[in-house]
């Protein structure tokens, strides 16, 4: 039977890896997966995590099941640090799901059980792994024009959502736009907001990095008057990130209805999928992120921290736009101080690309995404340096 099954192709990110691990050269740069790293190139656990984990450790007296949806306490703690009041609370449905990819797993799902056969958008590049899953699933799915020159090509997107059918579901960046890193602004929020109200469409918003961009209330203004505005929105939200909880999958996929009437019979088939698929979701990690936002001194320690990482990528982002201005003797990166959160792409060729790893031991997916988290101080320069050889 086995050997029936094609191989599958692998994920450009995960095989990034791969190489980066394999390659013994001693200056190599990681600059692919997005996964935050601090100056000395290590990704640290959060203070205000480990202490949780250790107020965990103490006091957890049982690893019996938790509920289906997850527990109360987390995807409360959730739906305020996300929504912070825009919608009533009895408005939202939700279910914890392992990672920000386990909710939006559940999310296409949702849909599909809701409406087969709608169509969902997604921007032009997005994250490999939104079209990857709905191909997988056998949904239908069509690209919208996103990213021009640097910035966000709002005509373009405009333009193509309003080929979308009404029940189409459009799939939106909540902010810190993987990879482009470039990111809509308030104004082009409202025109995309009143397009989906105009056409009937569905908003999906995937908010990975809140907390990376504009700060964690700012990266949560726009996706907050969507729901707001709106009858209905999915938002998949990731805890890997801005906790820096990766590998215990921590994630949450809220359901939006103004007609709160709808939220029992939402929740009942969100509880169902989570069953349907793992049964409980993983708690160890929704359990530190509960702990953490409950405890005013470990909420304030985590901000703290959260914010120090935030302007640190800033940094970063000023200090390589201007390195490249001195190596390359042109404005073309100076793009890289305005966007925002972790990725930008830096508009090299694909052999562009395979010579920046090649040659200079830095790796960057190969559609010219890279991790601004993975630099730091001094390997600034070295980037600079090595973009400025293999552009010349
Ligand atoms: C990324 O985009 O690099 C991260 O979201 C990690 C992943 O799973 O792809």
């Amino acid at each position: 039977m086995l050997q029936n099954l094609p191989m599958q192709p692998a994920d450009k990110i995960l095989q990034l890896m791969q190489m980066f691990r394999e390659d013994t050269r001693t200056d190599k740069i990681d600059l692919g997966v997005g996964v935050y790293k601090n100056a000395d190139g290590v990704t640290p656990i959060m203070g205000a995590v480990k202490a949780a984990e250790e107020r965990i450790w103490q006091s957890e007296t049982t690893k019996a099941y938790t509920g289906l949806a997850g527990t109360p306490e987390f995807n409360s703690a959730m739906i305020d640090l996300i929504l912070d009041g825009a919608v009533p609370a009895d408005s939202v449905a939700s279910v914890a799901t392992p990672g920000g990819t386990g909710a939006l797993r559940i999310a296409f799902e949702l849909v599909r059980q809701a409406n087969p056969g709608v169509r969902f958008w997604y921007s032009n590049p997005t994250w490999a792994n939104h079209a990857a899953m709905l191909k997988y699933l056998s949904l239908p799915a069509k690209a919208y024009r996103y990213f021009n020159d640097g910035g966000v090509d709002v005509n373009g997107m405009l333009e193509d959502l309003k080929g979308a059918a009404p029940g189409d579901v459009v799939l939106l960046h909540g902010c810190c736009h993987n990879p482009t890193g470039a990111n809509l602004r308030a104004e082009d929020w409202d025109a995309v907001i009143d397009l989906i109200n105009a056409e009937g469409l569905i908003p999906l918003i995937d908010v990975a990095y809140q907390g990376f961009g504009d700060g964690l209330e700012a990266d949560a203004a726009n996706l907050r008057k969507v729901a707001k505005a709106c009858p209905e929105t999915l938002i998949a939200a990731s805890c890997s990130k801005n906790f820096g909880v990766y590998k215990e999958r921590t994630g949450i996929l809220l359901a939006v209805d103004h007609n709160a009437a709808q939220r029992a019979v939402t929740q009942s088939n969100l509880s169902t999928l989570n069953r349907m698929n793992y049964s409980f979701p993983p708690d160890h990690g929704a359990r530190i992120v509960s702990t953490v936002l409950s405890d005013a001194e470990l909420r304030a320690d985590w901000q703290s921290e959260l914010e120090a990482v935030r302007s640190g990528m800033l940094d970063l982002r000023k200090d390589l736009s201007s390195a490249l201005r001195q190596e390359t003797n042109s404005d073309r990166f100076d793009f890289l101080a305005n966007h925002r959160g972790m990725f930008s792409m830096l508009g090299i060729t694909p052999d562009e690309v395979v010579r920046l790893r090649e040659t200079h031991a830095i790796y960057v997916i190969g559609d010219s995404r890279m991790n601004v988290a993975g630099l730091n101080k001094s390997t600034v320069p070295v980037l600079a340096r090595a973009i400025a050889d293999v552009i010349g």
